[in-house]
């Protein structure tokens, strides 16, 4: 109990995988939708979260469709969009993480110059761009209020590779606007991965754009080779299935690649077997790979860092070393440029009480 209390306290961390609309406060979305007057599927913060959240392994259809309950109150309107954004970060720093990297579709806050239009809204006037905007005002808005570093990554959509060439595109015109890199989101089992989205990763690539993709959460070892040989990423979203293929596994131990976990996420998705003692987790903590732990959609999942950090501790046997060394990695991987990431590490060193292995 004390460790759980100093661990949401003060021990300082970094989250690397967690998408901006799944980690919507309840009384925004409230708030939004009687404004705006969108329905929801309650008045009251309980009422809403016993609709929108779960605590049992729900298909990923199902988990998609909690998401259609709620964002028709947020898309398309400029001041929720930019509040979601100073609130998220907000959220983070009182949990104790002091770098954040968020992610989202800024088509799926859109209404306008998007196709379709998402979320059965009406064509407004909120374009993909404007959301970008929008999103980094609040980030950095909260950043000054909430003194924590917060940087964003644009998500492609697996089924949507008609916007993927705008995603690269907005990540070029925002690149170090808090934008640092690019995501391939959605459902891995769509279908082989659309060449649109290969084109939109080559330009990131050429444009000096960091890289991530979804992969191996619920698809094949076959998602992850794809997302390294095709996509060139430089970090997996997930990962866990990657343990089906020893030979892969083994290349990427090597080849230091950093996977993106989100442990609670990881069993109400159905990524992972529910038994915890089989949990991939337990192998990565093993082999001392690299990754990091982070809640993907604390909305839907009703959770915070902490439940994650629970997890891992009480379901997993973490230790508070174990705890250092995955947010050290975390630090290691983020999508900084060089300096703000050694600035970051010697924040982690010293709220740690380390001394860094290798003081440059
Ligand atoms: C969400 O979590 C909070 C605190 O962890 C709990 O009190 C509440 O009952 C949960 N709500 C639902 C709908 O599960
Ligand atoms: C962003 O920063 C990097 C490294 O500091 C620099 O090479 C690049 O030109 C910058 N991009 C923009 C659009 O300012
Ligand atoms: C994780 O990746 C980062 C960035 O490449 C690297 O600095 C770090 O040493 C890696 N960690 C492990 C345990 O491989
Ligand atoms: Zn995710």
């Amino acid at each position: 109990m004390l460790f759980v209390f100093f661990l949401f306290v003060c021990f300082k961390q970094v989250e690397l995988h967690v998408h901006l609309d799944g980690a919507i406060k309840p009384e925004t979305i409230l708030h939004f939708g009687k404004k705006r007057g969108i329905p929801l599927p309650g008045d009251t913060v309980e009422d809403l979260l016993e609709l929108i959240s779960y605590s049992e392994p729900l298909t990923l259809t199902q988990f998609l469709e909690k998401f259609a309950l709620y964002m028709p109150a947020i898309a398309g309107d400029r001041d929720a969009v930019r509040r979601i954004a100073y609130e998220f970060v907000e959220t983070k720093a009182k949990e104790g993480v002091i770098y954040v990297e968020v992610r989202y579709s800024p088509h799926l806050l859109a209404n306008c110059k998007v196709h379709p239009v998402p979320w059965d809204q009406e064509e407004g006037d909120l374009t993909p761009d404007e959301v970008v905007h929008l999103v980094n005002q609040g980030l950095q808005d909260g950043e000054r209020d909430f003194n924590i570093k917060a940087r964003s990554i644009l998500c492609c959509m697996r089924h949507m590779p008609s916007w993927s060439l705008e995603v690269v595109e907005l990540c070029k015109k925002y690149q170090n606007n808090t934008v640092v890199a690019i995501d391939l989101a959605g459902d891995e089992l769509v279908s082989e991965t659309f060449p649109e989205h290969r084109k939109a990763y080559e330009e990131a690539e050429r444009c000096g754009i960091h890289r991530t993709v979804h992969a191996g959460e619920v698809g094949p070892p076959s998602v992850i080779k794809e997302a390294i040989n095709v996509l060139k990423t430089e970090r997996i979203g997930h990962g866990y299935h990657v343990l089906e293929d020893p030979a892969l596994y083994r290349e990427l131990l090597s080849k230091k690649m950093h996977f993106e976990t989100c442990p609670w996420s990881s069993i109400l998705t159905g990524a992972c077997d529910p038994d915890f003692r089989k949990h991939p987790l337990i192998q990565f903590r093993k082999d001392k790979a690299n990754y990091s732990l982070n809640t993907d959609d604390p909305l839907v999942f009703n959770s915070s860092i902490e439940t994650d950090y629970r997890i891992a501790k009480q379901s997993l046997d973490f230790t508070e070393e174990e705890f250092k060394r995955v947010n050290i990695n975390a630090a290691q991987s983020s999508f900084l440029p060089e300096k703000e990431k050694k600035e970051l590490l010697s924040k982690l060193y010293e709220a740690y009480g380390m001394v860094p292995n290798n003081p440059s």
